[in-house]
């Protein structure tokens, strides 16, 4: 299992994208998480295919976009086309989930699932080895710059379990309210793909990337000792 620091662009400032993707890149970074949001599944909208495409051109991050939008099977092309690694979507805003994570598939992405705070792990009994990666909302949804919401780190800290019981190496990633003290939180629950705007964007980009960096490597080798 790799544990990676995924910087959500959408706290960005959009004026200098390139460059400050440039400097994440930079300070080690391999993953780049890109929100994508359509103004009914969450209240407001923030980018889609054609930022995604752009930017293929300039970088080989591996792009990890989260799609937060009703029935995204129809986008899932799309995305696929303007260069996505992997695609996340909402189980909450899928009819027909296990089809849905089949389409990514079929377009040659790794596929992810997320489920928002209120929603019950149940949601994901049947399609834990269908999905490559699970997203725990961490936060409502919609907004960069919210407060972690504590219940959850309880539902990461089941789903690590529930992994381990079916013995798969299941990616899990938490989005929302991260943070140089929540981290810490979300790595003992058992999660290893770490998302986070904020605290990436605001501020020295370079200086946070190597604390948050720093903290989920020294994390991986007290975990290594500790098997
Ligand atoms: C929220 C988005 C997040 C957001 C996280 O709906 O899915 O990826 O950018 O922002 P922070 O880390 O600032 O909470
Ligand atoms: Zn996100």
């Amino acid at each position: 299992m790799e544990y990676q620091l995924c910087p959500s662009i959408l706290a960005a400032d959009f004026w200098r994208l390139g460059e400050e993707i440039d400097e994440v890149e930079k300070a080690g970074v391999k993953w780049l998480h890109i929100d994508i949001m359509d103004g009914r599944f969450v209240p407001t909208i923030s980018m889609g295919v054609p930022v995604v495409a752009s930017l293929r051109k300039y970088t080989s991050l591996f792009f990890d976009v989260h799609i937060m939008a009703e029935e995204p099977a129809h986008l899932i092309r799309d995305f696929a086309r303007a260069g996505a690694d992997m695609i996340t979507v909402h189980g909450e805003a899928c009819l027909h989930l296990d089809r849905t994570i089949g389409l990514i598939h079929e377009q040659g992405c790794k596929a992810g699932v997320a489920i928002n705070p209120a929603t019950p792990l149940s949601m994901l009994e049947n399609i834990l080895e269908l999905a490559d990666m699970i997203l725990i909302m961490t936060v409502n949804p919609g907004f960069g710059g919210q407060k972690y919401i504590d219940y959850c780190t309880e539902k990461v800290r089941r789903l690590r379990k529930m992994a381990e019981e079916r013995e798969i190496s299941l990616d899990i990633q938490v989005d929302g309210g991260i943070n140089r003290e929540t981290i810490h939180t979300v790595l003992d629950a058992g999660a290893n793909v770490i998302v986070a705007g904020s605290a990436v964007f605001g501020g020295d980009i370079r200086e946070n990337v190597n604390i948050l960096k720093g903290i989920i490597e020294e994390y991986e080798d007290s975990a290594g000792m500790r098997r």
